[in-house]
């Protein structure tokens, strides 16, 4: 029998951070305790009830208030940018690579913090293709990946406005989603990672969309696949049993106009990932469409996902009469 570990949220105000609120309403591992308004973002004593933090704060404002919260001891499950690269922060997706918290160990050891530590999700708009190609890399190794993502208004904060317009920009967008895949699909060897052999290149373009990145992916592997061994991977790929995991993290649609964002976006209560349009490619081996939720597996969905899986592998620590 468990009780509720008490959990504070930073940045509980914005786009993610209501997310959060939502999804800890009633969970059953988690009790929010702490949330202080963005003038209290530095209440250190308050924070001491938690035995986590989720922070949902822009980067510039995370990156150093994210640091004295570890440093302090407290162990940071973040959807800010500006950790996910560092050599000894994990950057998770559950379903992919539960093996790099093992990094949390050269994580303290590097940085002198006893108890408290960074872990990272990774920009919204890779959950999409990376969960999709993860099981068809692990059998046909990856190697070349063009992948255009149209990413939601939401993806941009509270504050963003788009009116009927596209916007063939997002600011380090496009680094993001050709860095942090590699890192993501790397072999953690208890001291380095080493990243697959694998070309990505990227397009991120904002559209009129409320929620949901659409990523439109074609793909090379070393040994090509056919269509009907990707579909039936897909179909058998197994989502993990704790509380926020979706029992099918990919659903693959028949129909050919499937994904969109209005009607998909909340595939799996937001924690899948729809797919559709499989087809074979004149430039590389395959093609596909795949849509994720950004606020939810794309930020605080995966944020709490994240967090299951870190207290289920420390299930001693946290057990309690
Ligand atoms: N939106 C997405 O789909 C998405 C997906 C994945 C990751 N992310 C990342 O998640 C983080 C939050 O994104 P968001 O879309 O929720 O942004 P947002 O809607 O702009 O919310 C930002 C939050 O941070 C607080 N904040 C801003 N400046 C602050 C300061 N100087 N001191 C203390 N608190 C401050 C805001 O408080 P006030 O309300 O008081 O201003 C608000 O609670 C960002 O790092 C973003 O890159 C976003």
């Amino acid at each position: 029998m468990y009780k509720k570990i008490p959990v504070g949220l930073l940045g509980a105000t914005g786009l993610v951070g209501q997310h959060y609120l939502k999804l800890l309403k009633n969970h059953p591992r988690f009790e929010l305790v702490f949330q202080p308004a963005r003038e209290r973002i530095d209440a250190f004593a308050q924070a001491k009830k938690c035995r986590l933090l989720f922070s949902a704060l822009p980067t510039d404002v995370a990156k150093d208030i994210e640091v004295e919260y570890a440093r302090r001891g407290f162990p940071i499950f973040t959807s800010a940018a500006c950790h996910r690269l560092d050599d000894d922060v994990p950057l998770i997706i559950p379903e992919i690579n539960a093996h790099h918290l093992d990094m949390i160990a050269l994580q303290q050891k590097n940085r002198g913090w006893e108890s408290g530590f960074i872990v990272a999700k990774p920009n919204c708009t890779l959950q999409s293709y990376l969960l999709p190609l993860y099981p068809l890399h692990r059998r046909f190794k990856l190697e070349r990946l063009s992948v255009t993502n149209l990413q939601a208004i939401s993806g941009a904060g509270a504050h963003y406005k788009l009116n009927k317009n596209i916007i063939p920009y997002i600011p380090n967008e496009e680094e993001k989603s050709e860095s942090e895949p590699l890192k993501i699909l790397g072999e953690w060897d208890g001291r380095t990672l080493h990243p697959p052999s694998l070309t990505i290149s990227s397009h991120c373009i904002r559209v009129p969309v409320q929620h949901g990145h659409l990523a439109c992916i074609s793909a090379s592997f070393k040994e090509r696949p056919s269509l009907e061994e990707i579909v039936q991977i897909w179909r058998e790929f197994k989502g993990l049993d704790l509380p926020s995991a979706p029992k099918q993290p990919l659903h693959y649609f028949e129909e050919s106009d499937r994904p969109q964002p209005l009607l998909d976006h909340l595939c799996g209560e937001g924690m899948s990932v729809a797919i559709g349009r499989l087809r074979e490619c004149p430039l590389f081996d395959i093609r596909f469409t795949a849509l994720s939720h950004n606020l939810i597996r794309g930020a605080a969905g995966g944020g709490l996902l994240t967090a299951e899986l870190y207290i289920e592998r420390e299930h001693e620590t946290f057990k309690e009469l």
